[in-house]
């Protein structure tokens, strides 16, 4: 079993949308049985809150189902559970670092670094913005969930 977190700060826009991505991505490839996935945030501002509205209708669009999720903050545990820990952006990454125990800092990695079409390495925080930045925010991670899948096929032959 592969096991992979998404993370970003406050749980409730991008590493949800990621994650819910991903299993749709992973399902749809029968290998929901080979890969186990959440997400995690930084920060503790929207713990057990569902994903923002303007996130779970983007993904809704494009026929993805982010109800039942909840925000919850990452944990050093996490990194003994999870292969991969994947963040948003640099500062998610920076706040990890902190959180991660030295032995496991090698699991902790940008998503965009998987992407093949965009040459961004940061996923841009939509929160304070308008619904075109959960469109690109949706782009970014379709092309990053593709190489990850592929990543993770070629590295643990699943
Ligand atoms: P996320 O977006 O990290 O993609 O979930 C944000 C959500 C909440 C806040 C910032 C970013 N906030 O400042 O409350």
């Amino acid at each position: 079993m592969v096991k992979v977190l998404f993370v970003c700060l406050g749980n409730i826009c991008r590493s949800p949308t990621a994650e819910a991505v991903f299993r749709s991505l992973v399902s749809y490839q029968r290998m929901d049985a080979s890969i186990e996935i959440d997400s995690a945030g930084t920060h503790a501002y929207h713990l057990g809150e569902p994903p923002d509205a303007r996130a779970s209708s983007a993904a809704a669009r494009r026929g993805l189902d982010l109800t039942g999720l909840r925000a919850r903050q990452a944990t050093a545990e996490d990194f003994r559970t999870f292969d991969y820990i994947l963040c948003m952006d640099r500062e998610n990454q920076y706040h990890l670092q902190q959180l991660a125990p030295p032995e496991f800092t090698h699991k902790l990695r940008l998503f965009m670094e998987f992407a093949t079409a965009a040459d961004d390495l940061e996923v841009p925080d939509p929160y304070f913005g308008g619904p075109k930045g959960f469109e690109r925010v949706l782009d970014m991670l379709e092309d990053a969930a593709q190489g990850l899948l592929q990543h993770i096929r070629t590295d643990h032959s699943v």
